[in-house]
């Protein structure tokens, strides 16, 4: 949410900068602003609306100066509009200031400073926080050694309750930025004669594979040389330059229309990315080198609590049917955003799990620690490498699904479901599955990613079956068991991306609510998989048809359905239960990208969105 890249360097700052929000753009898409130190003042250009007003802005000021800061907005505190865009300037103009996050006490600080004489343009919490660091800057410097811009800066951040991601610019310190996180992503790239400030990595990794990634209470103070950090209370902090392990060429789009269509494409080679080096020699099991917990420790847990939001969440839904349907453990599923507020019991001998494409998801990352303070044990299974989750946990499982840019998750999402039936066989081959079972179960997962590229071969068959199907403004998708999960993520990534109301329902819970939506004008997506209930499954059709509702049935090779009860047919593989839910979300990602490419809509970018939630 919101995305912040400063500069500092021999270049010019405004194209670095303005190329860094075009990689971030996907955290936040409301305005866009620049701020660049030139001429022994601060100077501004912000926009409403995409990067693209903004580089359309940036271009009349002909900026020369080789410093700056600059952001991408999701709108928290006032509209969209090009006063509320930062960055923020102060009364003075001495500061300019970009922020991620939410300042909770803005308004008690800004009657402090109205009464100072501080005056304001926007109706945002950062413009306060812009104009209490220039209140601090006008005051006697305290702190022997320490330049009076950092020192204001740090200051303020005393009187900040909230969260923040900020950069900040003093135009009588030409060359320097300030830094500092709270809550909120902050990533100090460290370049040759240049350094860089990002919210998110894939703004800077085309410049520098050398990063710091702050924690939070952290202040860095950066030039284009050189860089220190310190700790809210003064105390030096030695940096840890990790290297970032991907390139540019993987956050870059290629020959796809959209990115989302590119991760889609991209999943057989990411689940295969999370199966490497993560089985036994036998063959029987898998291992999972970051978990920090020996065979004894996982033997004595008797329950998993998993917490998450969004996909990751329907992730969670399907470890929880996968763990307990092989290794007969129970686990509880929460949403992180209820888990941090409702004070649920502690069981001693309990393991807690959050799931994080981005690990930076303020909720699971409040669940997280509220679980670290309740004394459980927390492991993450995250996408990102660094993020604030990943370092946070007690162990965890790295996806490597490789950075994934559109906003609706596919080949994450994708991965958290191989990953946990990969943990599901773990879990169960210390208790009571077989070794032949336990091999059986391996080759099932060594053979998903060909499964997924066979199901990948439906994609025209499905555009042509979206085409007809764009126009409904309302879809039910329906499913059970591990599905079930899977029903909602269809729904999510429908109504996500294309804006069409859709609901994810177990197929027979229908009948008693939802089948009172069923018309003509109300298709049902259906998952059929062969097994056991595949004729109840039938029969939740044959009830949607008697009430003249559409199907589209994704159903398993080689069984058949009643002649004329489904509508339209995407057949998937066969293959084994616990692989079940990767294979059978590739169609209903597919559709729903084909309804929103049809419909017109801003696939990678939806409306009111961002990729990663960094504000409660
Ligand atoms: O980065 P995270 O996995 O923690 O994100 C969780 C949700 O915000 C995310 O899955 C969201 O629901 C996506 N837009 C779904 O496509």
């Amino acid at each position: 949410m919101c995305g912040i890249v400063g500069y500092v360097g021999k270049h010019k700052a405004v194209s670095i900068l303005i190329e860094g929000l075009n990689r971030l753009e996907y955290r936040g898409y409301d305005s866009a602003g620049v701020a660049i130190q030139q001429n022994g003042r601060i100077e501004v250009a912000k926009k409403a609306g995409r990067v693209a007003n903004l580089a359309r802005e940036a271009a009349k000021h002909h900026f020369t100066g080789t410093a700056g800061i600059s952001h991408t907005r999701w709108a928290t505190h006032g509209g969209v509009t090009d006063a509320n865009a930062h960055p923020h300037l102060s009364s003075d103009d001495k500061i300019a200031l970009v922020h991620n996050g939410v300042v909770e006490n803005y308004d008690a600080i800004k009657r402090f400073l109205l009464a100072k004489g501080y005056t304001f343009k926007s109706e945002t919490d950062t413009e306060v926080l812009t104009n209490l660091v220039a209140y601090h800057y006008t005051k006697e410097t305290t702190v022997e050694g320490e330049s009076r811009f950092l020192e204001a800066v740090r200051k303020t951040l005393y009187h900040v309750e909230g969260t923040y991601g900020i950069a900040v610019l003093c135009s009588d310190f030409p060359g320097e930025i300030v830094a500092a996180r709270k809550g909120s992503p902050l990533i100090l790239g460290v370049g040759q004669d240049e350094n860089i400030i990002a919210s998110d990595v894939s703004a800077l990794v085309s410049r520098t594979q050398r990063v710091v990634y702050l924690k939070d209470g952290e202040i860095v103070h950066v030039t284009a040389r050189d860089f220190s950090i310190t700790t809210l209370d003064q105390a030096d902090v030695s940096p840890v330059i990790d290297k970032v392990t991907w390139s540019i060429e993987s956050a870059e789009m290629g020959a796809h229309a959209h990115f989302m269509e590119k991760e889609i494409f991209e999943q057989a080679t990411a689940l295969e990315n999370a199966m490497r080096g993560r089985f036994s020699e036998d063959g029987s099991t898998a291992n999972f080198g970051g978990l920090n917990l020996n065979a004894a420790d996982f033997r004595a847990i008797d329950r998993f609590v998993f917490c998450s939001c969004g996909s990751a969440w329907h992730a969670c839904l399907v470890a929880e049917h996968l763990i307990e349907r092989f290794a007969r453990v129970p686990v509880e599923v929460d949403y992180a955003s209820e888990f941090r507020y409702r004070n649920s019991p502690l069981d001693p001998h309990s393991l807690f799990f959050v799931i994080s494409q981005s690990g930076e998801t303020i909720d699971t990352l409040a669940a997280l620690r509220e679980a670290k303070r309740k004394g459980y044990k927390v492991m993450a299974i995250c996408n990102g490498v660094g993020s604030t989750i990943a370092r946070e946990a007690d162990g965890g499982i790295y996806q490597h699904a490789g950075p994934e840019i559109g906003v609706a998750s596919t080949k994450a999402f994708t991965s958290q479901l191989l990953i946990s039936a990969m943990f599901a066989l773990y879990v169960a081959r210390m208790r009571d599955m077989s070794f032949s079972d336990g091999v059986h179960y391996v080759n099932a997962l060594k053979a998903t990613p060909d499964l997924v590229r066979r199901t990948l071969e439906q994609a025209p068959r499905i555009r042509e079956i979206a085409k007809r199907y764009a126009k409904y403004n309302d879809f039910l998708f329906l499913g059970r068991l591990s599905l079930f999960p899977i029903a909602l993520e269809g729904a999510l990534k429908l109504k996500e991306i294309s804006y069409i109301h859709a609901e994810g329902y177990p197929a027979a819970e229908m009948k008693h609510g939802p089948i009172a939506l069923i018309s003509e004008e109300c298709p049902s997506v259906f998952f059929v998989p062969k097994g056991e209930i595949f004729n109840k499954l039938v029969s939740s059709m044959q009830e949607i048809k008697a009430r003249k509702g559409k199907i589209i049935a994704i159903v398993t090779e080689g069984c058949e359905l009643p002649p004329g009860l489904a509508d339209e047919i995407i057949p998937i593989p066969d293959c084994h239960e616990a692989t079940l839910p990767v294979i059978a979300t590739v169609p209903v990602q597919l559709l729903s990208y084909y309804i929103a490419v049809e419909r017109g809509c801003d696939v990678d970018k939806p409306r009111n969105l961002a990729k990663s939630v960094t504000v409660e």
